[in-house]
């Protein structure tokens, strides 16, 4: 970067003195109110001359601030700088870009592109930040799984219910009740407990729903190859009627991801614009920050090099020392104009090495708004204006762009009722679904009880069958010893003596009642065999058996 002097003025050109225009990294340090954004959408102009494509990712005041650029200056301050400075009125188109949202109002608006990002686009970093893990947990493996596997037609809720139903998992027999108010998952207990915290995370969306399908028009509003090949607008996205400062930060991680993923398809250098760093990469970052940190720094220190011709970082901050180091660090011209307090400049003087002369500089410059170069810095820079129009504070950007552009503005009601159709027909596919699943798991309950009672039954047969068997057993033995003992009773061949019950009960190891008895039955059966009497004798009695 070279810097100019156009007679008492300080002009700033990116072109070095052979002619080439090296991607840079620009920082500029200076207390609210200093006209950092002023110099910003300076440099921005630049860029824009050179043929950068200009994409602005965030926009800290909720104003469209960048979007200012559409409009013509209207200060004397600002007319009379540029008329001294011999510089054109100069708007810029400029495109407006929002993440889809229900908290869009429905009046007449200017014209927004309501984007959503495809639930299949997005990766570790943004994941990561989104539900606090880290890179490497098992929580984001999930999330990751989920989001490859979900088809191209299904959002949210199929993507959370993929996570229940393919990868946590439930006690088996065991079924949780559907929380309606958390996407209908069964969030209770045991290992669904990681599905409870997951489900929180996305709570949000429900009020913000621009976690679309892949194949959602909200994605499609968000055509990267076109945008970045389209350096004819500014591209300024905004997040001011996301309520959730997460979230809004959320999309600038998003955005910037997928802005380098896609620079490997577009041939135009880029020039992206983050205004106030500091939130994004803050010296010692907590919660979910420390992974935004993270997923912002990675993709700072590899940008530069992305995509044909390179890419162009500008960013401000109030404060120097709230800034992450490595972060500040990888500037390569950095700005610094009046500090906010004694410990910012007490800081950068004591890091730069700054004599008092300088110091004094960062405290009270010499004239107002005069900036010093950390790789020039003998010299004090009045920098110029932008030939268009620059936020002041008592204006209102909607007021403004209703007097230039009333025939565009309109109401997105009809985009907010066809995303809520959309939604409640997603949430009654999943509902049906459920209903179909809790029938057939009380199908397998019962199926699963009428087993078991079979089972049962069959147990209980078995057993009586070898009971039966193990008597069947006895009755044989007995009938055995029954046939003996009338046998011996009956044959005539024996002494009388040795025919009595008595005499059988001791050969038999019976008693000699039971012997007489068992005679007797065997008598019965034969006779019940034959069905007529056997004609056998009647047995005499012997002396003591009766
Ligand atoms: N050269 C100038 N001459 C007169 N007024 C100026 C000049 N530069 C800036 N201002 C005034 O200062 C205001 C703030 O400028 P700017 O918005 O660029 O500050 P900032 O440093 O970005 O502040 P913040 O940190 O609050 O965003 C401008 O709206 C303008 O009214
Ligand atoms: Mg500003």
């Amino acid at each position: 970067m070279e810097i100019q002097v156009i007679e008492n003025n300080t002009y700033i050109s990116l072109k070095h003195k052979d002619g080439s225009f090296p991607n840079c990294f620009t920082f500029i340090f200076a207390r609210s109110g200093y006209g950092k954004t002023l110099f910003m959408e300076s440099l921005i102009e630049e860029f824009y001359r050179a043929g950068y494509t200009v994409l602005i990712l965030s926009d800290v005041k909720d104003e469209f601030e960048l979007g200012y650029a559409m409009f013509p200056p209207k200060k004397p301050y600002h007319l009379n700088r540029l008329k001294n400075d011999g510089k054109p009125i100069e708007t810029k188109p400029v495109k407006l870009y929002h993440p889809f949202t229900l908290n869009i109002p429905s009046s007449k608006i200017p014209e927004i592109n309501f984007y959503g990002f495809s639930l299949k686009d997005l990766r570790r970093p943004e994941w990561s930040m989104l539900t606090e893990s880290a890179w490497e947990s098992d929580t984001i493996r999930l999330l990751l799984n989920a989001s490859s596997s979900i088809s191209p037609n299904q959002g949210l809720f199929d993507f959370l219910h993929f996570i229940q139903d393919n990868i946590v998992g439930r006690k088996e027999g065991q079924s949780y009740k559907p929380d309606p108010n958390a996407f209908h998952l069964r969030t209770t207990g045991g290992t669904a407990k990681s599905l409870q915290d997951v489900a929180s995370y996305f709570m949000t969306f429900k009020k913000h729903p621009f976690l679309v399908s892949d194949n959602s028009d909200l994605k499609k509003n968000l055509d990267w190859k076109k945008i970045l090949e389209d350096q004819k607008h500014y591209h300024v996205f905004g997040t001011r009627w996301i309520d959730d400062e997460k979230l809004k930060e959320f999309t600038i991680l998003v955005l910037l991801n997928q802005i380098l993923r896609n620079r490997k398809f577009t041939t135009k250098p880029c020039l992206i614009i983050i205004p106030e760093i500091r939130f994004l990469v803050p010296i010692r970052p907590k919660g979910y920050k420390e992974f935004l940190a993270k997923g912002i720094t990675s993709n700072l220190s590899i940008m530069r090099n992305v995509g044909r011709g390179g890419n162009s970082f500008a960013t401000d901050s109030q404060v120097w020392s709230d800034v992450d180091e490595s972060v500040r660090n990888s500037g390569t011209n950095t700005f610094y104009g009046e500090l906010g307090g004694s410990k910012d400049i007490e800081n950068v003087t004591k890091s730069m090495r700054y004599k008092s002369d300088r110091s004094q500089q960062l405290k009270h410059s010499d004239y107002p708004r005069s900036v010093i170069m950390q790789e020039q810095p003998e010299e004090n820079w009045d920098l110029w204006l932008p030939g268009h129009c620059h936020a002041e504070e008592e204006y209102d950007f909607f007021e403004m762009y209703k007097g230039h552009f009333y025939e565009k503005m309109q109401s997105y009601k009809p985009l907010i009722d066809k995303i809520k159709t959309t939604i409640k027909e997603e949430e009654n596919k999943i509902k049906e679904k459920i209903k179909k699943q809790i029938q057939k798991e009380k199908e397998e309950i019962e199926k699963k009880k009428a087993e078991k009672e079979a089972r049962k039954q069959e147990s209980t047969q078995k057993i009586e069958e070898k009971v039966e068997k193990v008597k069947e057993k006895e009755e044989q033995t007995k009938e055995v010893l029954m046939k003996l003992a009338w046998e011996i009773h009956q044959d005539r061949n024996l002494e009388p003596s040795e025919r009595s019950y008595r005499a059988i009960g001791r050969k038999l190891d019976l008693n000699h009642i039971t012997v007489k008895k068992y005679v007797k039955e065997f008598q019965n059966k034969l006779d019940n065999e034959n069905n007529t009497p056997v004609g056998l004798e009647p047995i005499e009695s012997f002396g003591g058996d009766e």
